[in-house]
């Protein structure tokens, strides 16, 4: 028996599907490499190459594959994007989420799980936020977070699926430089591009009601938030029929900007001194992750630090980036 992981070629899904083969666990990965890399695969992991909205294609691997449970990963994730391309962002992300469903349910598949956001929660008004903290997402993005952890939830009662929705919070660093995010649209790589070209870094406000004035958020390693998906695929294989689960994935440790620029010149040498803007729009002062439910449902918690995600997040970017 396999699991099918929808985005296994890309940043996050690589490293569940790495995670997956370490622990012993057959899978298979359906991506349409509009983002992904069949690089990042380890050798012998059967790739289909397609989208999560070809349901003939979806009802075909099901079968052929005799997959024991789902996990959906693929999903347009860039927030500005969304409020740009708000239609395309609930096709891809809520109608494909509905067709795997659909396709899963007819396979009478009984384990889902369900990559979700911390983007769900929008501008929290509390210090730590836990999972019932009440949902007002700002983007369509996180929108269509929060919609697919509904339809996940109904189709899971009506088709007896034991369900599980992880809201990451924000993943950083990579398990070997190969697999890093090629991307530059977070602080960590946004930090690495300027310092490459030789300028300072910028914060995006420090007027915010803080420690340091800067934004505090709960950084993840990618590492862990795949160990975390490796504890969630143990407790739908064990107990599908008691799980419906909506958990953080997060240390429950605040990092300010500051405090990041800090650990990445100590990381690489270089002045990460910052340069201070104004603030972006829509940035909450604070999101940092209650990571109790998941410790105690899961048995999960966070083992690597903001060191390990600099340095590892840095040789991916110095492998992509040679001549910097
Ligand atoms: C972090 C902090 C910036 C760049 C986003 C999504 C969220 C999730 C993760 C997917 C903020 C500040 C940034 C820079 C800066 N995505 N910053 N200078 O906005 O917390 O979360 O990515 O699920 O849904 O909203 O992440 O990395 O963009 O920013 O000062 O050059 O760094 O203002 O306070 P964010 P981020």
């Amino acid at each position: 028996m396999s699991w099918l992981i929808t985005g296994g070629a890309g940043f996050i899904g690589a490293h569940v599907v790495r995670a997956l083969v370490e622990d012993g666990t057959e899978v298979v990965v359906l991506d349409d490499l509009s983002t992904g890399d069949p690089g990042r695969l380890p050798a012998g992991v059967p790739l289909v190459t397609g989208s999560t909205l070809d349901r003939a294609l979806l009802d075909r691997v099901l079968a052929e594959h005799r997959i024991e449970g789902v996990l959906h990963i693929a999903a347009k994730k860039q927030v500005a994007e969304s409020v740009a391309e708000p239609l395309r962002y609930y096709h891809e992300n809520v109608e494909g989420l509905r067709v795997v469903l659909e396709a899963s349910a007819a396979a009478g598949i009984r384990r889902f799980l369900f990559s979700s956001s911390a983007a769900v929660y929008g501008m929290p008004d509390v210090l730590t936020v836990t999972e019932s903290t009440p949902c007002a997402p700002m983007s369509p993005y996180g929108e269509t977070k929060l919609v697919g952890e509904w339809l996940v939830r109904a189709a899971g009662r009506a088709h007896g699926m034991g369900t599980v929705a992880l809201r990451y919070f924000n993943v950083a660093g990579a398990a070997g430089p190969e697999l890093a995010d090629p991307g530059a649209f977070n602080l960590v790589p946004m930090v690495f591009e300027r310092l490459s070209a030789g300028l300072p870094p910028l914060v995006f406000g420090a007027d915010y009601p803080t420690p340091d004035g800067t934004c505090v958020r709960d950084y993840i390693h990618v590492s862990d938030v795949a160990t975390a998906h490796v504890a969630a695929v143990h407790r739908l294989r064990d107990r599908p029929d008691r799980t419906e689960l909506v958990l953080n994935i997060g240390s429950g440790e605040g990092v300010s900007v500051r405090e990041m620029l800090d650990a990445i010149g100590r990381v690489t040498g270089l002045d990460a001194t910052g340069e201070v803007v104004a603030r972006r729009p829509g940035d909450p002062a604070r999101v940092v992750a209650s990571a109790e439910l998941i410790a105690e449902e899961l048995g999960w918690s966070a083992r690597y630090g903001l060191d390990d995600m600099v340095a590892s997040a840095w040789a991916g970017w110095q492998l992509r980036h040679p001549a910097d």
